[in-house]
């Protein structure tokens, strides 16, 4: 986007570094042709970033280990005029998003551009950075296929995705998991259990279960890792993976055993699925800032970039 800003339309591009707590607290540095040169292989962000800072329940620690949180969000409008920006391009997930809707009602023009590897916004078809998480996806499970069949076990592979089931679902099919579960579909233990042994007494010793984050217990429960207090979400989402595994070794009697992907899936080389798209979306948030046509979010519908509201 930058370089297309600069060569295209001849604009300043500021960057705003860890996101929404950059804006807040007025963090910000002059991007130019050269700072953005050569990024476009790499993974992650030369700005940083945040999933946690909401200007509008900006988190701080009050000095007591305590975090307290506050609307700052006047503090991010001021920091924008400040910089005397006329657009805020948001890149991010539905949190950046909600946020995004809400600071435009404080009179800032916004285009949003859809990133994140859980696959799970309104209005694209796809998000960049999921291509890249699902090829790791499914070279975890190349590797767990060698050993599972070695050791003839069930190998449960947990992966990220947090309510959404994109993830596992792709990555288990282009890795051919023998059971994918993920949250959008209703899974029963017992037809699990009843798949495991029939593939055993067919002469598989081993299967692959791929399992998203955000598929629940029996009760109706998350398996909670952890709790992030600051964050706009506070739950992370865990440890599905190991249940099921132990679970499937005490009624099957087969040796299974839980891998959690975790934070793998978001490192690393993007892939040329996700570099083309990503610099899709740039070119067009660009184009939109320029026409001063805010308030909306650039997508994949089809092979096509469109605009979605935010
Ligand atoms: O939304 C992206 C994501 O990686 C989810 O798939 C995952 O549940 C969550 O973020 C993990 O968050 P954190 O990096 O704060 O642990």
């Amino acid at each position: 986007m930058t370089k297309t800003a600069i060569n295209d339309y001849g604009c300043s591009v500021v960057g705003i570094e860890d996101g929404f707590d950059g804006l807040v607290r007025n963090q910000m540095r002059n991007l130019e042709y050269f700072d953005v040169s050569g990024i476009l292989t790499m993974g992650g962000t030369i700005l940083g970033s945040s999933n946690r800072a909401d200007p509008f329940a900006f988190a701080e620690e009050n000095g007591q280990a305590e975090i307290i949180k506050t609307d700052r969000s006047d503090d991010a409008v001021v920091s924008f005029h400040n910089a005397e920006l006329d657009a805020l391009v948001c890149i991010g997930g539905d949190g950046t998003m909600s946020i995004a809707d809400r600071l435009m009602d404080k009179g800032i023009g916004i285009i949003g551009v859809p990133k994140t590897i859980d696959n799970d916004i309104f209005g694209t078809d796809v998000t960049f950075g999921f291509d890249t998480a699902v090829q790791i996806v499914s070279e975890a499970i190349d590797r767990l296929h060698t050993t599972a069949q070695s050791h003839h076990r069930v190998m449960v592979l947990e992966t990220m995705g947090r309510y959404a089931g994109w993830l596992a679902l792709c990555g288990g099919i282009a890795a051919g998991g023998d059971i994918i579960l993920i949250p959008e579909i209703p899974y029963d233990l017992e037809s699990v259990i009843q798949f495991v042994k029939k593939r055993s007494r067919r002469g598989k010793r081993f299967s692959i279960i791929v399992v998203a984050e955000g598929v629940k217990l029996p009760t109706g429960d998350y398996e909670i890792k952890h709790r992030d207090e600051s964050s706009h979400d506070p739950i992370r989402l865990g440890g599905i993976g190991v249940w099921l595994a132990r679970q499937i070794e005490s009624i099957c009697g087969i040796s299974s055993r839980a891998t959690i992907l975790g934070h793998l899936q978001r490192g690393g080389t993007p892939t040329a699925y996700d570099r083309v798209l990503a610099t899709r979306f740039g070119c067009e948030a660009m184009k939109l800032a320029a026409q001063a046509s805010f308030g909306v979010m650039v997508g994949l519908v089809g092979q096509q970039i469109k605009t979605t509201p935010i």
